[in-house]
C-alpha cells in the first residue's frame, strides 16, 4: 500500500466535530473529537474513536458512560478550546459553561446546540484509539435552527 495515497483517501472521508465529555463531580474530561457516527437505529447506537492515552478515554472506561455535544457551524473557536487538556473551574470547562447530564452526569456544554448521553455497550481496544459503541439513553436540542460544524470547512485534518 502507498501510505501517501492511503492518507489522501482517508482524508476525503467526511466528519462533523463534537465535544466528547465524561465523568462527573470534580473528575471530568472533555475533548474535541471527529471520529463519531450513528451505528444503529434500534437500539440507538453511536460509535466514537477515542485516543487511548487521553483522560477522556480513562473516564469513559471507568464510568461506562459519556456524552457527545454537537458543535454548530459558528463554533470553530469552541472546538479549538478543547484540543488541550480540560481544566475545570466550578461549572465551567476550558472557559465554557456546562451542566451535568440528567442520565449520566457527563458534562453538557450549554452553548452547544445539541447533545446525546450514552451508555457503553462494547469497546474495541486496538491501536492508538479505542472504538466505543454506546447506546443513546438521553438527548437534547437547545437550538433547532443550528447547522453542524463540518470538519472540511475548518481546514483541519484528523485522519490519514
Ligand atoms: C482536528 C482534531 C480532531 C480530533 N479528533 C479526535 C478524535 O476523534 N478522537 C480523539 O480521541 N481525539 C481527537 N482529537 C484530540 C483531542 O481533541 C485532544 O487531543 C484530547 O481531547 C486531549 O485530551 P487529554 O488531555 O485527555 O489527553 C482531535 C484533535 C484535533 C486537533
Amino acid at each position: 500500500m502507498d501510505a501517501a495515497i492511503k492518507k489522501q483517501a482517508l482524508r476525503l472521508f467526511t466528519y462533523g466535530l463534537y465535544i466528547g465529555t465524561a465523568g462527573h463531580g470534580d473528575d471530568v474530561a472533555a475533548g474535541t473529537i471527529n471520529w463519531v457516527s450513528q451505528a444503529s437505529f434500534q437500539p440507538p447506537l453511536v460509535m466514537a474513536g477515542v485516543k487511548a492515552d487521553s483522560h477522556l478515554h480513562a473516564l469513559i472506561e471507568s464510568t461506562g458512560q459519556f456524552a457527545i455535544n454537537v458543535l454548530s457551524a459558528d463554533q470553530k473557536g469552541v472546538a479549538q478550546d478543547f484540543f488541550r487538556p480540560s481544566q475545570q473551574d466550578g461549572q465551567s470547562l476550558n472557559g465554557h459553561a456546562f451542566e451535568p447530564g440528567p442520565a449520566t452526569g457527563s458534562p453538557l456544554l450549554t452553548e452547544l446546540p445539541a447533545w446525546v448521553e450514552c451508555r457503553v455497550t462494547d469497546a474495541v481496544k486496538r491501536g492508538d484509539h479505542s472504538v466505543f459503541v454506546a447506546e443513546v439513553i438521553e438527548a437534547g436540542v437547545r437550538d433547532d435552527a443550528a447547522k453542524p460544524l463540518d470538519m472540511w470547512d475548518t481546514g483541519w485534518f484528523y485522519a490519514g
